[in-house]
């Protein structure tokens, strides 16, 4: 049985107890380079993953003596590497552990209900802004090409009343969560790692 465990947002805290539980009893953590670094004591052997999914997939498939966990930021399914697995491995070998999404954690942050959020992503992508802004509330994970300021300029370029909240390095102890308006999103130099919330003008 392969496990896909979801981490949290990144501070260890926010680790499932059975996520936690399951990983203790791995032999192999495969996982994204910050994913392996908030498993501290961890015994066994860690493979990294990053866009060698082919060869992970086929050391998963011959080694499927070894009690193997593949662990994910936030939840493996919310843009993460569930779905990948999940339409490579045989469903029955499977066993998906939820974890709290970077999405869901910024929103219990601004006091704002996750109902009928619109969730998506600008990860290898062209966004299709005009879809995406014609929605009352949306979530974005960002990548470094579409981040916090080309989602403003989009904005500001229709003409639309929005504001923007940016979520950086949500959980760790250098979190920190900007809400304004697309104007003063653009004034700020640089983001680190975040999520982008979108939200009409009330
Ligand atoms: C491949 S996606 C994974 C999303 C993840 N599955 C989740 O549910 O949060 C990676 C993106 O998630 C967002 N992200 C994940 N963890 C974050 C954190 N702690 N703070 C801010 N953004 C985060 C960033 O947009 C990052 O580029």
């Amino acid at each position: 049985m392969l496990n896909i465990i979801g981490l949290g947002p990144g501070n260890e805290n926010y680790i499932t107890k059975l996520g936690e539980k399951l990983i203790e009893q791995s032999e192999v953590l495969i996982g994204g380079k910050r994913n392996l670094e908030t498993i501290k004591n961890f015994r066994g052997e860690k493979i990294e993953m990053a866009s060698n999914l082919k060869e992970i997939l086929e050391y998963i498939n011959t080694n499927t003596h070894k009690q193997i966990s593949v662990i994910a930021s936030g939840d493996p399914f919310i843009y993460g590497v569930g779905r990948y697995l999940s339409k490579n491995i045989d469903n029955k070998n499977l066993n998906i552990v939820s974890g709290i999404s970077s999405l869901q954690y910024i929103f219990s942050k601004i006091y704002v209900d996750m109902n009928d959020l619109y969730i998506t992503s600008s990860h290898g992508k062209v966004p299709d802004f005009d879809y995406i802004l014609s929605h009352k509330k949306v979530c974005m994970v960002t990548d470094s090409k579409i981040g916090p300021h080309e989602i403003s300029n989009e904005i500001i370029k229709r003409g639309v009343k929005k504001i923007v909240v940016v979520g950086e390095n949500l959980s760790y102890d250098n979190e920190q969560i900007t809400i304004g308006s697309p104007e003063e999103i653009l004034k700020i130099e640089k983001f680190d790692m975040n999520v982008v919330v979108i939200l009409d003008e009330e």
